[in-house]
């Protein structure tokens, strides 16, 4: 696992910036895994300026609620749309999200499954929560697992009511890749910013594999990196072998 440290948000979404472009420059069609939340906005903005870059790649998406469809406005399909895919131009059938209605739950997990399977990530895009998971793999969640539906814990769909008028309008589940899922990418880039990330982000990088932090497994992906604002930061010590400040 590298670590790299900006001075700002902005300079981390730079910096994944600049990781994804060699990523789409040495292989256009490439798969990228996308997420959703208020960490990836920045880099999505700077995509948009890229936009020819990204026109022929496939993207697979980390999660959805249960029960909102693609037009829902509080669906992940429409934060994507919204937010990146429209700007882009990028052909729909090439972007894929779990779908969070239309049939059984067991057969939507078992379809987006099916798609990962043959569009593995040569790059995927993480986020992490405050409470260290990652996607919507929640503590506990077996590190061996697919993508799977979720009982989303009250901590998450605390953080998550600040996007929805009221907390009871949040969905209490979720599809999600799993845990291996998202280890099977070829590369993985995490980017946290602000104090409220802190302790997430110190059990990540120092703490113990353990399946009470989901984050924690990415430290034996052979190829991950973990960007950094001062404040995502400020409880890592001052000395490790992997962690470079770029002040
Ligand atoms: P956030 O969510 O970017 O909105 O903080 C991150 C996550 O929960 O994975």
């Amino acid at each position: 696992m590298k670590v790299q440290i900006f001075a700002n948000d902005q300079q981390v979404a730079q910096q994944a910036l600049s990781m994804l472009n060699e990523v789409v420059e040495n292989n256009p069609t490439a798969v990228i895994g996308l997420a959703t939340g208020s960490t990836p906005l920045q880099l999505y903005k700077l995509m948009i300026e890229h936009k020819d870059k990204y026109r022929q790649v496939t993207t697979v998406n980390l999660d959805e609620y249960v029960g909102l469809g693609e037009d829902d406005v509080n669906s992940y399909h429409y934060y994507m749309h919204s937010n990146l895919f429209r700007h882009i131009g990028i052909d729909k059938d090439k972007t894929h999200l779990p779908q969070g209605v239309g049939g059984s739950l067991a057969k939507l997990c078992q379809d987006y499954n099916r798609l990962l399977s043959n569009n593995r990530q040569d790059v995927q895009i993480l986020g992490i929560g405050s409470n260290g998971h990652i996607a919507f793999n929640e503590p506990y969640t077996p590190f061996d697992s697919v993508t799977h539906v979720v009982d989303l814990t009250p901590s998450t769909i605390a953080d998550n009511s600040r996007l929805f008028d009221r907390i009871e309008d949040v969905p209490t589940q979720a599809i999600t890749m799993g845990i291996s899922n998202i280890m099977a990418s070829k590369s993985i880039i995490v980017i946290a910013t602000g104090k409220a990330k802190a302790q997430a982000v110190y059990d990540m990088i120092c703490g113990q594999v353990d399946e009470r932090c989901p984050a924690s497994i990415l430290q034996r992906h052979n190829n991950c990196t973990v960007l950094l604002d001062q404040d995502a930061g400020s409880l890592l010590p001052a000395h490790l072998d992997n962690v470079k400040y770029i002040a």
